[in-house]
């Protein structure tokens, strides 16, 4: 199997610990372990006080996996497979489900492993173009016209990386309907859902929607839980989690022990964890949004309906690379360049899921005055 290096991933190794503040970081900002724990009921007190580091149960803790579970209409524990975050959700995903002579359909822009794992394990994949005139909003007539008899897969991600796009419900419905008919496996990765920022534009989950549709979900993104490392995929089509599951004998194995258990904790307060990281978005896009009208003839911003990342555009003559480097360079605040999602627009990821943002916005608002006016 070859995979081209993740560009996203090796841009993040070079910058993500070195530069000051990440104004394009996708999680929202991590939860302090001490905080965490203050919210946990008592029988998950009593699991962290008696916790042994031994193997857990490969399939994920079975408390786990009900509490995940409970985040969706139609899905049992046992439609649940806990992952090393969602990022091995997807490679065994994609690697159980295709192979040569299978045919793969993906959205563009995204997060690259779901396209790349994809034609790594040896299928074709066509891609369907997501775009900023239509408010990063799918077409699904253009996953209609990609569909081949083979078309195995399906793949859609909302809210999306990395414009903050999300499909309205009468074109998920559409592309529900189409996937039932085609035959091709739907799966959405909804990393970031509970994020809507209109909570009445949330949509059905993949594994709701349908019997085999799949739901790739993780702490790391809304739960703002990054560093346990707990994903998760749900569906309730048995003969896919017993694939999955077998797989992962040659990927993890099974999950870290106080990972599950800090996961439980906060799945059972999800109220409270939501509603806190909620605060965080509510509170910093407002600001984003000040300061692209300020800013309305440099750069272009289509606000995001979800999530904690946008894509706006540098409408200036000077590459968004060029900008990026710079800006880091002298403030020590990161974005990231468009072209590590293979976009050609001149646009960058923007995050605002950290505390920090008002302190970066302003950095970055002073380089423009001295760099763009
Ligand atoms: C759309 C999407 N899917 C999956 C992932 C992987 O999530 P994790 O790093 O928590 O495994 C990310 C991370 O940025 C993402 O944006």
């Amino acid at each position: 199997m070859r995979l081209h290096d993740f560009a996203l991933e090796r841009f993040f190794a070079r910058w993500e610990f070195d530069a000051e503040m990440l104004l394009c970081a996708s999680d929202v900002e991590g939860w302090p372990l001490a905080e965490l724990l203050e919210l946990a009921d008592e029988d998950g007190r009593r699991r962290w006080a008696e916790l042994r580091l031994g193997y857990t149960e490969s399939t994920g803790d079975p408390a786990l996996r009900a509490e995940i579970a409970s985040l969706y209409r139609h899905v049992t524990a046992d439609d649940v497979l806990v992952f090393a975050g969602a990022e091995e959700a997807i490679f065994v995903l994609h690697n159980v489900l295709l192979g040569p002579g299978d045919h793969a359909i993906v959205v563009r822009p995204a997060y690259q492993s779901l396209a790349e794992v994809a034609a790594a394990a040896g299928a074709e994949v066509s891609r369907v173009e997501l775009r900023e005139a239509d408010g990063w909003r799918l077409d699904v007539s253009e996953v209609r016209a990609a569909l081949r008899p083979n078309s195995r897969l399906i793949l859609v991600n909302e809210p999306h990386n990395p414009t903050g796009g999300l499909s309205d419900r009468a074109t998920f419905d559409r592309l529900v309907e189409l996937a039932a008919e085609s035959g091709a496996r739907l799966i959405v990765d909804e990393v970031y859902r509970f994020l809507e920022f209109d909570p009445a534009d949330r949509l059905p989950a993949g594994a709701d929607a349908l019997e085999t549709g799949v739901s790739i979900g993780v702490m790391s993104k809304s739960f703002g839980l990054a560093g346990l490392r707990i994903g998760w995929v749900a569906t309730r089509d048995r003969e896919l989690l017993k694939k999955l599951a077998a797989f992962k004998d040659y990927t993890t194995i099974c999950n870290s022990a106080p990972s599950e258990a800090l996961a439980l904790i906060a799945l059972r307060a999800r109220d409270r964890v939501l509603a806190r990281n909620r605060g965080i978005v509510e509170a910093n896009l407002p600001l984003l949004d000040g300061f692209f009208a300020r800013w309305s003839r440099t750069f272009e911003w289509v606000r995001p309906r979800g999530g904690t990342i946008g894509f706006p555009r540098l409408a200036a003559d000077r590459p968004i690379e060029a900008f990026a480097d710079g800006l880091v360079r002298a403030t020590g605040v990161l974005i990231l360049p468009g072209p590590l999602f293979g976009d050609t627009g001149n646009r960058f990821r923007v995050g605002y899921g950290r505390a920090n943002l008002p302190a970066a916005l302003e950095r970055l608002e002073r380089h423009a005055e001295q760099t763009l006016r």
